[in-house]
């Protein structure tokens, strides 16, 4: 679902105040170039990713789902000079082009960018003691949604905050949707977060240049 007003609108608020650069244009296009999926998020959601980590003081932050690391450039550029963010993504192909945009983008002493399914690399960031994280994105295959809520869990602290991308999909997430697994999986992670005292937690629809979906915000309190 697409909307010339939603599209004309973000356009506007990204023109005056979330401009793209040299470094997050060619991370996008090189990105296209590349034949990845054109599923980044929207300059003005990168921006808002961006906002959160600085309203958090992120030192530490953990994205799964880096596709060609537009988002993870956002949210990098909130870090300061001995922050770390690692990023999470199953494609080989897709973490080449990322690393390359992280470099271009001046972020590779920041950022790591680890290949593999991210429900098997998650358990080595346990092992290796690599949280608390203060933010955690998630971004990643949907119908795994409320395992990677989990994991975000036992990888933060209070206060940690957990941010989940395109919660809404047309509106679909709020009917069961058996065939969909992508729904299923989302909406396992809604009853994960209902069920979990140690979260609190809201979703926000949107529409916008990505059509009509959401994104769901979470903290840590105990
Ligand atoms: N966060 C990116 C978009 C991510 S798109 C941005 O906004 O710029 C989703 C990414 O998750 C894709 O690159 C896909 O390859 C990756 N992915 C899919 N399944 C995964 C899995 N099991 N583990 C880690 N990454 C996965
Ligand atoms: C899809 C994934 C995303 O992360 C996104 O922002 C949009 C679409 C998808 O898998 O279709
Ligand atoms: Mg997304």
């Amino acid at each position: 679902m697409t909307n010339p007003q939603w599209t004309a609108v973000d356009h506007y608020f990204t023109e005056t105040i979330a401009p793209a650069d040299e470094a997050l244009t060619a991370a996008l296009a090189d990105s296209t170039a590349a034949g990845l999926p054109e599923i980044a998020v929207a300059p003005n959601q990168g921006k808002l990713l961006h906002l959160l980590a600085s309203i958090q003081g992120a030192r530490n932050v953990l994205e799964i789902g880096t596709l060609g690391g537009y988002s993870t450039i956002w949210l990098a550029r909130a870090l300061p000079a001995d922050g770390r963010l690692i990023t999470l993504e199953y494609s080989p192909a897709h973490a080449d082009v990322a690393r390359a945009n992280i470099a271009r983008a001046g972020l590779d002493k920041i950022v790591e960018v680890r290949t593999g399914a991210a429900l098997d690399t998650l358990p080595h960031l346990e092992t290796e003691g690599a949280g608390p994280f203060d933010l955690v994105f998630i971004d990643a295959d949907k119908v795994n949604n409320a395992r990677y809520v989990a994991w975000a869990l036992k990888l933060s602290r209070p206060g940690t905050v957990i941010v989940v991308d395109n919660v809404v999909r047309e509106g679909r997430v709020a009917t069961p949707h058996p065939d969909d697994p992508a729904i299923t999986g989302t909406r396992e992670m809604f009853d994960l977060i209902a069920a979990e005292p140690r979260l609190d937690a809201t979703a926000l629809q949107t529409v916008g240049t990505k059509g009509y979906d959401g994104l769901l915000l979470a903290r840590v309190i105990g």
